[in-house]
């Protein structure tokens, strides 16, 4: 979400004459992008921002801004208390960046932070900031309508709207011109995307077609699905298109309907478990990732255990997992009591982390002895002389370089694998 906001942003400021440094010390205009969803990200801001200080005391005259959740959930703090940052715009106002930017160097702080029901950024071209140039993010919708009690995104990011899908097939299009191969779909809860005009009306699994017949060479992702809203026709859309892959990120949170309920999620460990059942039985293939958070407020040990037994049966091949983390402003800070001890919390997360490492490397290792379709993104990290891309379950493969470049596809034997990758050689 943050990289495709950055990617508007600089686009916005590129059309004004600035230009993008990979120094900082070069720089005349730093923007801070801020997610706000929990505590420890917001800490880091803090400190990037004590860097910057120093930074900003050898050269007075550089703008420092804040922008994203942080900004619109911080404003006055950001500005008042701490005079190092000029300007603060939360994540609805970014076409206001120029006009802000230059008002601030001539010495006048300024603050947007003003929610839209509109916006999309629908008719702005991203600036790609990423580096492999095969692989890219396309907003689809911003802000979210779901009242989940831990989450501050509904007032940070504001309300659901969805992006005309025109200009959505248009960025693939122009995306897989340049030489992109993938294209993941992104938005709080893809699964509710919506686009009316007078002559029609196109849902999410329509939308994904769209973009899958834009070419077969183009890989299709997307994320987030919210388990209340994830349907069989989705799933049957999915099978149709081979270039659609074979992974659902699907955030459980908890395996306690007691705790779903509390969190307002929407739906019970059946409900998610008969979601899961459908993906398994619709697209065998398919992998599935989850989110979890531990310590929710009242959460027991047998909620706990709940959570523990739907990871096991659901076999995640990938999971994200938090400590719950009190967020100012959340029905959860209004109306529950933050009572399960640091102690607690950490020990829990350490259990479904050791569990969901078991799991990953169980899910890795049916794949050895097979042969998968690899899209190559680059060289690998840790050798030059290795690849590395993923397959259509999102499973990072490493294998040796020979001829094969970035953006090709390629076959590839898998011979050994760990918790995180695949081990092959190309075929
Ligand atoms: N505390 C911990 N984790 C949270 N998430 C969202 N809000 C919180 C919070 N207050 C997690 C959820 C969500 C992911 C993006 O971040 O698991 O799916
Ligand atoms: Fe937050 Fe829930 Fe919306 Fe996800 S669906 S962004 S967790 S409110």
């Amino acid at each position: 979400m943050n990289v495709a906001d950055s990617e508007v942003v600089a686009s916005i400021l590129s059309d004004s004459g600035y230009k993008l440094t990979d120094t900082i010390n070069n720089a005349e205009l730093i923007l801070i992008n801020t997610c706000s969803i929990r505590e420890n990200a917001e800490q880091r801001v803090w400190g990037r921002l004590d860097f910057i200080k120093n930074l900003k005391r050898k050269k007075p005259e550089i703008v420092v801004g804040v922008i994203g959740c942080m900004a619109e959930r911080l404003k006055e703090k950001l500005i008042e208390t701490d005079k190092l940052v000029d300007i603060v715009v939360g994540p609805d106002a970014y076409r206001g960046l120029p006009l802000l930017v230059a008002e601030a160097e001539s010495g006048n702080k300024g603050v947007n932070v003003l929610l839209s029901r509109e916006e999309t950024y629908a008719d702005i071209s991203p600036v790609r900031m990423d580096k492999n140039g095969v692989t890219s993010f396309i907003s689809i919708m911003r802000g979210c309508n779901n009242m989940c009690a831990y989450c501050v995104v509904p007032y940070v990011r504001g309300a659901e709207r969805s992006r005309n899908p025109e200009s959505i097939i248009n960025e693939a299009t122009d995306l897989f011109e340049k030489g992109y191969r993938e294209v993941t779909l992104i938005g709080q809860n893809v699964d509710s995307y919506i686009w009316k005009n007078d002559i029609q009306t196109i849902r999410f699994p329509e939308l994904l077609e769209k973009v899958a017949l834009v070419n077969p060479k183009l890989r299709v992702r997307f994320s987030t699905s919210h388990p209340k809203d994830l349907s069989d026709e989705l799933l049957l859309t999915m099978i149709r298109y081979e270039n659609i892959c074979r992974h659902i990120h699907l955030p459980a949170q908890s395996g306690s309907s007691r705790i779903l309920k509390l969190m307002n999620r929407e739906y019970t460990r059946e409900w998610y478990m008969d979601r899961i059942t459908a993906i398994k039985k619709i697209i065998p293939d398919c992998s599935i990732s989850t989110d979890m958070i531990t310590g929710f407020c009242t959460e027991t040990e047998e909620d706990h255990e709940e959570s523990l037994s739907l990871m096991e049966w659901a076999e995640f091949d990938f999971a994200y997992m938090f400590k719950y983390s009190e967020r100012p402003g959340t029905k959860a800070a209004r109306k529950y009591k933050d009572d399960v001890s640091e102690e607690i919390k950490a020990l829990r997360l350490n259990e479904i982390i050791s569990l969901q490492n078991r799991l990953s490397a169980r899910s890795k290792k049916t794949d050895v002895g097979t042969i998968q379709e690899v899209l190559i993104e680059g060289t690998s990290k840790r050798s030059a002389s290795q690849l590395y891309g993923r397959n259509s379950q999102n499973k990072v493969v490493v294998f040796p370089k020979g001829d094969s470049v970035k953006g090709e596809y390629i076959r590839v034997f898998i011979e050994k694998s760990t918790s995180a990758t695949l081990i092959g050689k190309n075929i």
